[in-house]
């Protein structure tokens, strides 16, 4: 099952592709948890990346597409995987259909922008595994610690209110207009993600367990 979590920054598609990753035994694949550890470990990619990711600006398609892909080709994506942050383009939509990946579900995680604020700012992130929380919403069961990996938990530093403002004006207009792409293709399926996590998670299984 491949299936592809679209959403604005915070909608929520890190913590629902958690438990579908759980459920259905298939991978999560977050390209911007992946370009994070590039910039942490100073790769080549981290080092072209780094001044895009800390102004919320998306980083340049060939770059991200390549990460992809060579994500994907591991063994443990071999049954399927699910797509955390990408595409985010058109043109990473297609890159997708170049390289012949059949989609099964698009999945649009709708959240207004005034709740994307208090969920990001409040957001913290696993430096180890990518678990995130939320320090009133979705807390882990001792503070700062990473109820999955034992992690510390840290704040984004693309989670501040200037650069959470650029990132939803990018992702207005560069990456909204992939509702279209998808619903031509017979494959959007709009879910609200204001409900809580797992009130969320239960409109997305009727999705696809329909
Ligand atoms: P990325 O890491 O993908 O960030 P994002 O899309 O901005 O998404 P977020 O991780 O911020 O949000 P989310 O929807 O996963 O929400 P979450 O589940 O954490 O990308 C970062 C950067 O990398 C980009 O800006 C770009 O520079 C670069 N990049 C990455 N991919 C790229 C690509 N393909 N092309 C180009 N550049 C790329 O939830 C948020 C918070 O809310 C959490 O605290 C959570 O606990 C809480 N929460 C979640 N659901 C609920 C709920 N139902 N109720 C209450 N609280 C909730």
């Amino acid at each position: 099952m491949k299936i592809i979590l679209l959403g604005a920054p915070g909608a929520g598609k890190g913590t629902q592709a958690e438990k579908i990753s759980k459920k259905f035994g298939i991978p999560t694949i977050s390209t911007g948890f992946i370009i994070r550890n590039a910039i942490a470990n100073e790769t080549e990619v981290g080092k072209v990346a780094k001044g895009y990711i800390d102004k919320g600006q998306l980083v340049p398609d060939e770059v991200v597409t390549n990460i992809l892909m060579e994500r994907i080709s591991n063994e443990d994506c071999k049954d399927g995987f699910i797509l955390d942050g990408y595409p985010r383009t058109i043109a990473q939509g297609e890159s997708l259909d170049d390289n012949n990946i059949k989609i099964d579900y698009v999945i649009d995680l709708v959240v207004p922008d005034e709740v994307i604020l208090g969920r990001l700012t409040g957001r913290r992130e696993c430096s180890k595994c990518g678990r995130t929380y939320h320090i009133v919403d979705n807390k882990p069961s001792v503070e700062g610690i990473c109820d999955a990996c034992g992690g510390e938990l840290i704040c984004r530093k693309d989670d501040n209110p200037e650069t959470i403002k650029n990132r939803l004006e990018v992702y207005h207009s560069q990456t909204e207009p992939l509702e279209k792409f998808y619903t031509d293709k017979g494959l959007l399926c709009k879910v609200i993600g204001q409900d809580s996590v797992d009130g969320t998670y239960a409109e997305v299984l009727k999705v696809l367990e329909a």
